[in-house]
């Protein structure tokens, strides 16, 4: 399948501190794509860009080859670009069901009139997309404030397999979870590009990031500095980019521009 997003040349600065210097970036449709980095890295002001939360200094995105501008959070879902941050946007006081179609309710018209929220398709939908992600997920919950993390977690990523989402994006999502729900949350990620999505996945834990990942892209100080099959590299060789091992071995003698432009 093709790129379904492209990132070209985004910059972003934050007062002085180069938050991101130059990233170039492709997902395609059905993958899951790690990004790995060190803390301060730059990778959540990257997906940041993606998600309409910033906009870049200067660079580009496409998705499905044409150009976002202008984008919001809400304008980016709209276009099917879902985010799963760790502390989920999700509505406290709302059941699973209304959180699922929040804001894309599906209505009836009474005597062909009035206009309904459409209740009983909801809990119908809700229950399939449950059952089909085996959450363990009580649908019937009146609200989801009192679901764990990972069911949580359940509850977005089922939002964004119904409406088709043709990104998600997963920043942390295991980072406070039990070893258990991590186990779905990766179960998750595969399901997602199963369905069709790319699936950018941030993370930490580099055995979680071989298991999950089609292809992983190390950032290092605002830069993508290495991109790599998951089949093809290690642990070992993840660390050394992310902690910038390649960069002292190239020398630091060489002027900034030209570093940069290794790194693109
Ligand atoms: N809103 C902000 N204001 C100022 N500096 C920021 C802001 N967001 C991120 N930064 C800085 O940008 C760099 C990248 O941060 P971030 O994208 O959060 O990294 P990561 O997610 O890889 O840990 C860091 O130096 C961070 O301090
Ligand atoms: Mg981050």
């Amino acid at each position: 399948m093709g790129n379904v997003l492209e990132v070209k040349g985004i910059r972003k600065s934050f007062g002085p501190v180069e938050a991101l210097r130059g990233v170039d970036l492709t997902l395609q449709s059905g993958e899951v794509l790690a990004l790995v980095g060190d803390n301060g890295a730059g990778k959540s002001t990257l997906i940041k860009h993606i998600a309409g939360v910033y906009r870049p200094d200067s660079g580009e995105i496409r998705l499905d080859g044409r150009k976002l501008d202008l984008l919001s959070p809400a304008a980016a879902r709209d276009l099917g670009i879902e985010t799963v941050f760790q502390d989920l946007a999700l509505a406290d006081d709302l059941s699973v069901g209304a959180n699922i179609f929040l804001g894309r309710e599906p209505t009836r018209r009474w005597l062909g009139i009035l206009p309904y929220i459409d209740n009983g398709l909801i809990r119908e939908e809700t229950a399939g997309l449950l059952k089909r992600l085996n959450s363990h997920v009580p649908g019937k919950a009146k609200s989801v404030a009192r679901l764990s993390g990972g069911q949580r977690q359940a509850v977005a990523i089922a939002r964004a397999i119904y409406w088709k989402a043709k990104v998600v994006i997963m920043d942390e999502p295991t980072a406070a979870l039990a070893v258990m729900e991590r186990q779905n949350v990766i179960k998750y990620a595969r399901e997602l590009a199963a369905s069709g999505a790319g699936v950018i996945y941030i993370g930490h834990n580099l055995v979680e990031i071989l298991d999950v990942a089609d292809r992983i892209a190390v950032m290092f100080r605002g830069a993508i500095v290495h991109t790599t099959t998951a089949g093809e590299t290690s642990q070992e060789t993840l660390i050394k980019y992310m902690t910038g091992y390649h960069d002292k071995q190239a020398g630091a003698q060489r002027p900034e521009q030209e570093r940069e432009k290794r790194h693109v």
